[in-house]
């Protein structure tokens, strides 16, 4: 890649009504609720966590035996090359939810400016503190563990398309309601695998904070999107199906393929491993169904965004019965 390519794939270019609120009424009480809790429950991500034990030698950082069960390669590795795989893929995996929270940092930023009510821009206002420090608390542990991999593409171009539009409903759904929704139900998934006590301690911490934002996409979703017109509630139907279809890995089309740099590191065939892991590891496959079926579909029926319309499509990549 060249410089110019480097510097054109930082800069995202849009433009974002920033709105005033001068009625100074609050409008939704939800809001206050979870404006009072985030206010309780910060955190310093220097002091909570203890950051002088060793990371990646006191137990698996995330767990890529059951990860890799049923691929040939991984069996067939000493138990040296075992661990140095774990490390990595870990740190890759890990490198690119810090790029998530990086997005989700930005993206609330956008939103204080974007969206209408004054409630609404002081709960954002506590969320770009929270993603701030994940964002920190992330980018500490990827370094002490191995290295910062690349934001994958698939990701890159999903926060792109959040960050670059003009509707703040399409910023709280995709940030909010998808990449957050999916993000707690894999973090739920790594506290429980992980035998690192500190990366324990960061997904408990996290995991407080992300359950509110979660909660703040939806109260505010709620209340616009049964008074949205036809053709913006398709809209946003439309993109949140074109968002699962790509997130939603089951095929060589669809998931992050930037793990292939992991394994040519290694001095493999990055795209023969990849290939054999797309189509044979049930342990992804179960993972991605947890992730889309148990946790994020039935939040986007409650939203009323899975229409007549659009549910046959979900109906064809296996979302819905
Ligand atoms: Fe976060
Ligand atoms: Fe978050």
């Amino acid at each position: 890649m060249t410089t110019a390519h480097q510097q054109a794939a930082r800069r995202v270019t849009y433009q974002l009504e920033t709105l005033w609120d001068y009625d100074y009424e609050p409008t939704h009480q939800e809001l206050d609720m979870l404006y009072e809790t985030a206010k309780k429950n910060q955190w310093n991500g220097s002091t909570a966590i203890d950051w002088s034990r060793p990371v990646g030698s006191e137990g698996a950082v995330l767990n890529v035996q059951v990860a890799f069960a049923g691929t040939s390669f991984f069996g067939r590795l000493t138990p040296e090359e075992q661990k140095e795989v774990e490390i990595r893929v870990s740190a890759w995996r890990l490198s690119q939810f810090l790029h998530g929270e990086q997005g989700a940092l930005v993206v609330c930023g956008q939103l204080v400016n974007s969206i209408p009510e004054l409630d609404a821009k002081l709960y954002a206002s506590t969320q770009v503190v929270d993603e701030g420090r994940h964002v920190e608390v992330f980018e500490r542990y990827v370094k002490k563990l191995h290295k910062i991999y690349p934001v994958d593409p698939l990701l890159k171009s999903v926060l792109d398309e959040i960050l670059a539009t003009n509707l703040w409903e399409l910023k709280l759904l995709g940030m909010q309601m998808i990449v957050e929704g999916l993000a707690i139900a894999a973090f739920n998934v790594m506290r429980r695998q992980t035998a690192d006590p500190t990366l324990s301690q960061l997904l408990d911490y996290v995991l407080q904070d992300e359950g509110r934002h979660v909660n703040f996409g939806y109260f505010a979703l709620k209340r616009s999107i049964p008074e949205m017109a036809a053709p913006k509630r398709e809209f946003l139907e439309d993109f949140t199906y074109k968002v699962c279809d790509l997130l939603y890995a089951r095929d060589e089309r669809t998931g992050f393929r930037s793990i292939q740099d992991v394994w040519n590191e290694m001095g493999w065939d990055g795209e023969k491993i990849w290939r054999e892991t797309v189509k044979t590891s049930q342990t992804t496959k179960a993972f991605n169904s947890f992730l889309f079926q148990e946790n994020l579909m039935p939040r986007l029926v409650r939203l009323g965004l899975i229409s007549d319309r659009i549910a046959p499509r979900y109906r064809e990549i296996g979302l819905m019965a």
